[in-house]
């Protein structure tokens, strides 16, 4: 064996991730790449916005010196400076440039968070459905990704939560509004968690952090808003990007920011600025640090995706799928007719529709379309979704 063990096992772990994708290359290079309904991948499929394109042609045109050298590993001042403004207002908090970090999106941002808070052993605590990539950040610092099932609807357990908490725990790790479920959690039930972990980090007796991963934050529907989490527990930190509200997934800037309230915020960020230079990140990149500061706020036009949503909600409701209604991100997480999901995801691929079981998500009994696609690609799938619904029901 050439390579880790470690890495082995979780290639063999996610392998049928990786057969389901070259399931869909195969099924595309046979029918033609028109003829599949890929809803595997949450690429957006939406143009960045004009302010985007004209910013960034801006900065590519400026000629200065030293535009393109390496800098602080927490990134340019004035783009921290325009982050934190922004975030003033929609945590409606004071922060100042010092409290953010510019970082290679937020799958960056979170390993540089983990990167910093982790010793070998400890234990990050995060609800399923959930982001499957979590365990493997956490598994790159030596931590557990210990998970614990959401309700029914999809919002905190705040019980489970509690119950997983042990002396190994260091921090809790929500997404919101998630992926895969489009959930958005309550600021009620956020208070609720922060007093949790306020009560058990003095069992414990050291300070237990909640994450807060929210790349789809500006994705959301119907009025739905997505709380602070800074107000709600001052032991907090943000993870974020710009890869899904401005589609530049390809070009991983986003940022995390600590906040302002937090008891050893200067050891905090001191962690993560070495953590962004030793994972080899060193600083985010350049150029989209110019760009993005000068858009703070800007995002792709919201209602296709909510237009995208209730073509897909009400197709697959007429089919007879169940379904809780994303109040946001671009993901559906139906539950499969029968019990094994990834069977019925494999019924969904003889009609050529890709989607991606919920056990690859922690959420057996379910399945994944992300919507970010083509509104042709949802109507034409639909006669296939509702063929394999009637098959099983
Ligand atoms: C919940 C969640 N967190 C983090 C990421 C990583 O985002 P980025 O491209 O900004 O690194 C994704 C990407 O799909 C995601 O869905």
């Amino acid at each position: 064996m050439t390579i880790a063990n470690y890495i082995s096992q979780i290639l063999s772990r996610s392998s049928w991730i990786r057969r389901m994708f070259e399931e869909g290359t195969r099924l595309k290079a046979k029918h033609g790449a028109g003829n599949v309904y890929d809803f595997s991948l949450g690429n957006p499929n939406l143009e960045p916005p004009h302010e985007f394109k004209a910013a960034l042609q801006q900065a590519v045109m400026n000629s200065a010196a030293g535009l393109h050298a390496y800098m602080p590993n927490t990134g340019y001042p004035h783009v921290r400076q325009a982050v934190a403004d922004y975030l003033c207002q929609e945590q409606k908090m004071p922060l100042t440039a010092n409290e953010v970090i510019m970082t290679c999106g937020a799958a960056g941002a979170l390993n540089v968070i983990l990167k910093a808070l982790l010793d070998p052993g400890d234990e990050i605590i995060s609800p399923v459905p959930g982001f499957v990539e979590y365990t493997f950040y956490a598994g790159n610092h030596g931590g557990i990704l210990k998970t614990v099932p959401a309700r029914a609807d999809f919002t905190l357990d705040i019980g489970a939560i509690s119950a997983a908490v042990t002396a190994k725990t260091k921090a809790v790790l929500v997404n919101s509004p998630n992926n895969p479920t489009g959930q958005i959690y309550s600021e009620e039930s956020l208070v609720k968690l922060g007093m949790l972990l306020k009560n058990k980090g003095k069992e414990v007796g050291h300070t237990l952090y909640l994450i807060s991963d929210e790349p789809y934050r500006k994705i959301v529907y119907d009025g739905s808003k997505v709380p602070g989490i800074f107000k709600c527990y001052p032991e907090s930190i943000i993870a974020s990007s710009y890869s899904k509200d401005i589609s530049i997934a390809g070009e991983r800037i986003g940022f995390l920011a600590v906040n302002p309230q937090a008891a050893f915020k200067a050891e905090l960020l001191g962690g993560m600025a070495l953590a962004n230079r030793i994972l080899g990140f060193v600083n985010a990149p350049a150029l989209m640090q110019r760009v993005v500061a000068s858009i703070q706020g800007a995002s792709v036009d919201i209602s296709v995706y909510t237009r995208k949503r209730d073509l897909l909600c009400d197709g697959l409701a007429d089919c007879g799928y169940q379904f809780v209604k994303p109040s946001g991100a671009f993901y559906l997480f139906p539950k499969t007719p029968l019990p094994d999901d990834v069977q019925f995801v494999q019924a969904l691929q003889e009609e050529l529709i890709l989607t991606v079981p919920g056990s690859g998500f922690g959420g057996p009994g379910y399945f994944r379309i992300a919507f970010c696609v083509d509104d042709s690609t949802i109507i034409n799938a639909m006669p296939g979704f509702k063929r394999v619904m009637e098959k099983y029901k």
